[in-house]
């Protein structure tokens, strides 16, 4: 859908009116190193794809705030004289738990008319959730003025995610759709919130996204269990060392203290934390060399960590990692994002690309009996306003 359509369908849903009908967007993220960190202080590498959420948006000069989409038929409304309410499951809930964190900040909204339109692929791991957020915080913060920077924006969208949506997302995703910047990817200290933008040299190579299409049940609470196994080892670990996080130990004084935490588990958990955290910086160094070799080659011991160690890849997601590395031309192959579904990200010579999609997709068809979808990233900006 074009910018004249959003705004065509926003007027025969909402009405036409002298009003400024205003157009913003934000991004998904695909991230290429650097996963499950962002939660233990960690380091992670994401960059903003081209694709993502589109909002319109106009005041209605009334106490209410609706929304709808062009994505699905459901539709809602808040009223701002009421405290705001969870509904369900709905979409609806990422876009009111913003509102509801600018409420607490004492910045008053008043009633707008939104209209969202998303191209990411629903479900994918590409961050649809969080571009929300973020279109809808930035969106609010330009229309009404209230002075935020993005960084206050992306902490707000986090809050609100965590908070309204009851999902316990570390700042990754808000940060990638918000800071991200066309050709760079984004180099985040998830302690500090330090970062740099890093440009992405990949002469003659293109990253290419492969969605399992492997519907996510039951991601959050295995990714609320992760959370949790990652703080019962630095529990654990504390009765020898004030650390506040995993990622206050290298992996020297990991394995120094790792038989201090007496459950397997929690301990390869760990293991994957501190090792990614290593991998990562590794990762940024050889990229900054021009040594894409080495990334690749720190993009499939990612992988294999997050299968062996944090175990959060499954079936779909290793099928499609193992057949792209078969392919020659392929520099490196990990899943992207949460897991348990989802995406992969592959770095891949750009002459072997078609072939790449034509094989992995017929081995994967083949493998699981689900068809996988494959996009070649663009990397866009953050949230902005079009018009
Ligand atoms: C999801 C979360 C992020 C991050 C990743 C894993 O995308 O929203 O905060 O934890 O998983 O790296």
């Amino acid at each position: 859908m074009n910018e004249e359509q959003l705004k065509d369908s926003f007027t025969s849903l909402y009405g036409a009116d002298d009003q400024e009908i205003r157009l913003y967007f934000s991004p998904g993220r695909v991230n290429l190193i650097g996963e499950h960190t962002d939660y233990n202080g960690g380091y992670v590498f994401p960059c903003a794809l081209s694709f993502g959420t589109y909002l319109a948006i106009r005041k209605n000069n009334q106490r209410l705030v609706r929304f709808a989409t062009t994505n699905f038929d459901h539709r809602g409304e808040v009223k701002l004289d009421e405290p705001f309410e969870k509904e369900g499951n709905s979409w609806i809930n990422y876009p009111v738990g913003v509102l509801n964190e600018f409420r607490k900040l004492a910045s008053e909204i008043e009633g707008v008319d939104l209209l969202y339109s998303g191209d990411i692929p629903n479900g994918a791991g590409l961050s649809s959730s969080a571009s929300i957020e973020m279109v809808t915080a930035f969106a609010m913060n330009d229309l009404f003025g209230f002075g935020f920077d993005r960084m206050d924006l992306v902490k707000l969208s986090q809050r609100a995610e965590n908070q309204f949506v009851g999902v316990n997302c570390g700042i990754m995703d808000q940060f990638a759709s918000g800071m991200g910047a066309a050709g760079h990817a984004l180099f985040l200290n998830c302690d500090t919130l330090d970062y740099k933008r890093v440009p992405l040299r990949l002469d003659g190579m293109k990253i290419v996204i492969a969605n399992t299409n492997k519907r996510r049940g039951l991601a959050d609470s295995k990714y609320n269990e992760r959370r949790a196994q990652c703080e019962a080892a630095v529990e654990a670990l504390r009765t020898r060392k004030n650390i506040r996080h995993l990622s206050d130990l290298n992996l020297d004084e990991f394995h120094e203290l790792s038989r201090l935490i007496p459950d397997e588990t929690q301990r390869r958990r760990a293991h994957h934390v501190i090792s990614e955290n290593a991998r990562t910086l590794r990762a940024i160094d050889a990229l900054n060399q021009g040594d894409i070799d080495t990334f690749g080659e720190l993009m499939n011991q990612s992988h294999d960590s997050l299968r062996d160690d944090y175990e959060v890849t499954g079936t779909e997601l290793d099928t499609l990692v193992e057949e792209a590395r078969k392919v020659e031309g392929t520099i490196g192959s990990r899943m992207t994002g949460a897991g348990f579904g989802g995406c992969t990200v592959s770095i891949v010579k750009e002459d072997a690309v078609e072939k790449f999609i034509r094989e992995v997709g017929a081995a994967y068809l083949e493998r699981t009996g689900l068809k996988a979808d494959f996009y070649v990233a663009e990397i866009g900006d953050g949230s902005k306003r079009i018009t």
